[in-house]
């Protein structure tokens, strides 16, 4: 089984996972260094930088008794043109699974065609499935509950709401997106996340004003306005995005006690302000945190016998 898009869990799985993920979490205090993944090897290729997606999959690899192979894309003979196909096909051969970080979704989808071994997406310009799954981790944590609430998606249609936007879906939460006209998440995403909304009694909304998304959500929800990747558009997008910020202001719209979250890096003073970063409602650092604990139960579903 591969992790590449969060359309290819199905509610019951979502809701394992986040249950083996709270559970793990709960455990580690007193059992850091478990031996399910003994003699297990993760390769990790990365296209592009990162903090929590590296050191977190590295670390949940080590605390389950397995091991992980840091691989930067321009090292390996990927870098010099070797084919995607090829690549995939030999590290089958030596390890237990894949996470690749690629530019193109469509790199990850070729990757696991020709792999015989798991593939998990972690992080296209599509897609960033593994931070859905901490993020639901974390407001289930937070809210007690998935199904019934309210997101307020406040900038960029891009990668993390796509995700975003299928997972909350599936687990019946509603999703209002607030984005500049031209930002908005793909009618492809779209379709897939309103028929499964459908399904929950959920509902997945464009609008253009902030406020607009902000009313009554137990969620505010943003991301950087320049993504990885989208960095010759900054100037255009700055403009764009000015009035998407999660501040002070915003957040009273929300529910009283609306909780607030960022998958990181952060750009503050750009999509978020400092305040409402280190303020009460803030659950950015938790997420960030809920990272590994949710890794560690996708690596667990895909790897012990
Ligand atoms: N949220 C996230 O994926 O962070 P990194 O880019 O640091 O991995
Ligand atoms: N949307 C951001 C997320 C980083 C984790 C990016 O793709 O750069």
């Amino acid at each position: 089984m591969h992790l590449i898009s969060m359309s290819d869990l199905t509610l019951e799985e979502i809701e394992a996972l986040i249950e083996d993920a709270g559970r793990l979490k709960a455990e580690r205090g007193s059992q850091r260094l478990r031996d399910d993944l003994k003699g297990k090897v993760l390769g990790l290729i990365f296209e592009k930088p990162s903090t929590r997606t590296r050191v977190s999959f590295e670390v949940a690899m080590l605390e389950l008794g397995g091991h992980a192979i840091y691989l930067n894309w321009n090292d390996l003979q990927l870098g010099r043109g070797e084919r995607i196909k090829d690549t995939a096909r030999v590290l089958s051969s030596y390890l237990s699974a894949v996470m690749i970080r690629a530019f193109r979704h469509e790199t990850v989808v070729e990757f696991a065609a020709h792999a015989s071994i798991p593939v998990i997406n972690g992080l296209t310009n599509l897609e960033h499935p593994c931070q859905t799954l901490a993020d639901l981790l974390t407001i289930k944590e937070r809210k007690g509950r998935l199904s019934g609430l309210k997101l307020a998606w406040i900038g960029d249609g891009n990668n993390v709401c796509n995700s975003l936007l299928l997972g909350a879906a599936t687990v019946g939460m509603s999703v209002s997106v607030a984005c500049p006209e031209g930002y908005e998440p793909p009618a492809s995403i779209l379709e897939r996340a309103r028929a499964l909304a459908e399904k929950r009694g959920a509902e997945i909304k464009i609008v253009r004003e902030p406020a607009d998304a902000a009313k009554d959500a137990d969620v505010l929800y943003t991301d950087v306005w320049v993504s990885m990747g989208d960095e010759a558009e900054r100037e255009r997008r700055l403009k764009a995005f000015q009035r998407y910020q999660i501040n002070e202001r915003l957040l009273g719209i929300a529910k009283s006690d609306a909780i607030v979250m960022h998958c990181m890096p952060a750009n503050v003073g750009e999509e978020i302000t400092e305040e409402v970063m280190e303020g009460e409602h803030s659950a950015i650092y938790e997420q960030a945190e809920n990272r590994l604990h949710a890794q560690k139960a996708l690596l667990l579903k895909l790897l012990s016998p």
